[in-house]
């Protein structure tokens, strides 16, 4: 993320920017760059500590808590961050992985509920926020940005992945179609193939 820059007025919100790895690296950076920032996680005392981080360094950011999982509190990030910050320009979603949610097995031994999981924290999840920031991206007439972190996972071969590596695949063909129906719109989506990176999630 090192050298971003160019986002001064930009608003953005981070879904899992709380993380002590990819997601605060990326709230780190949008700050530096000159963008207000939305910080929603999961974990409050996450979010708050990394919003309360960005303003102790004199940027503007604000704390959400939601679980990704709830369309009721995923809807409510989103809607509170364009409250809190007068609108959106970007949704970065960085929640994500497989290991810090199930545990890595071949195929055959998967399980419907962990596949089940897998697909919601890393693709169903993404798809709702995309759909309800489309919607406020057009009510703004502004345009927008979507970011999602995803893997290269999902254009390789994913041992003991597999459910992970189907989700993040599932992130392209979002990002391409979004690109094909909205681009008139102004409003574009990127996808971030991440490979190994070291941060707390325990060795998969
Ligand atoms: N770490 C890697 O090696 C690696 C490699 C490729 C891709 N990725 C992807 O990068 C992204 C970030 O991974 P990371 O390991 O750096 O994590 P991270 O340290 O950025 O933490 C993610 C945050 O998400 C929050 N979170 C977890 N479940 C949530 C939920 N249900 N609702 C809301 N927030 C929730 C966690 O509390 C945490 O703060 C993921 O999408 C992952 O698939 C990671």
């Amino acid at each position: 993320m090192a050298g971003l820059s160019g986002l001064d007025g930009k608003r953005i919100l981070v879904i899992g920017g709380g993380g002590a790895g990819i997601g605060r690296a990326v709230v780190r950076s949008c700050a530096a760059a000159g963008a207000a920032v939305a910080v929603a996680d999961v974990d409050p005392a996450r979010a708050t500590e990394a919003a309360d981080e960005l303003r102790a360094a004199g940027h503007v950011s604000c704390a959400l808590s939601g679980d990704v999982r709830s369309i009721e509190q995923l809807d409510g990030v989103i809607v509170g961050a364009a409250d809190q910050l007068g609108g959106l320009d970007t949704l970065i979603t960085v929640v994500g992985g497989q290991v810090a949610f199930v545990p890595a097995v071949r195929l055959h031994e998967m399980i419907d509920d962990d596949w089940d999981t897998v697909y919601d924290v890393n693709l169903r999840y993404v798809a709702r926020a995309v759909r309800r920031v489309l919607r406020l991206f057009l009510e703004q007439g502004t345009g927008g940005n979507i970011v999602s972190i995803g893997s290269v996972t999902g254009f390789m071969a994913a041992p003991k992945q597999a459910g992970y590596g189907a989700a993040k695949a599932g992130l392209y063909s979002l990002a391409r179609t979004v690109a094909a129906e909205y681009a008139a719109d102004g409003i574009r989506m990127n996808v971030v193939a991440g490979g190994a990176i070291s941060t707390e999630l325990p060795p998969t």
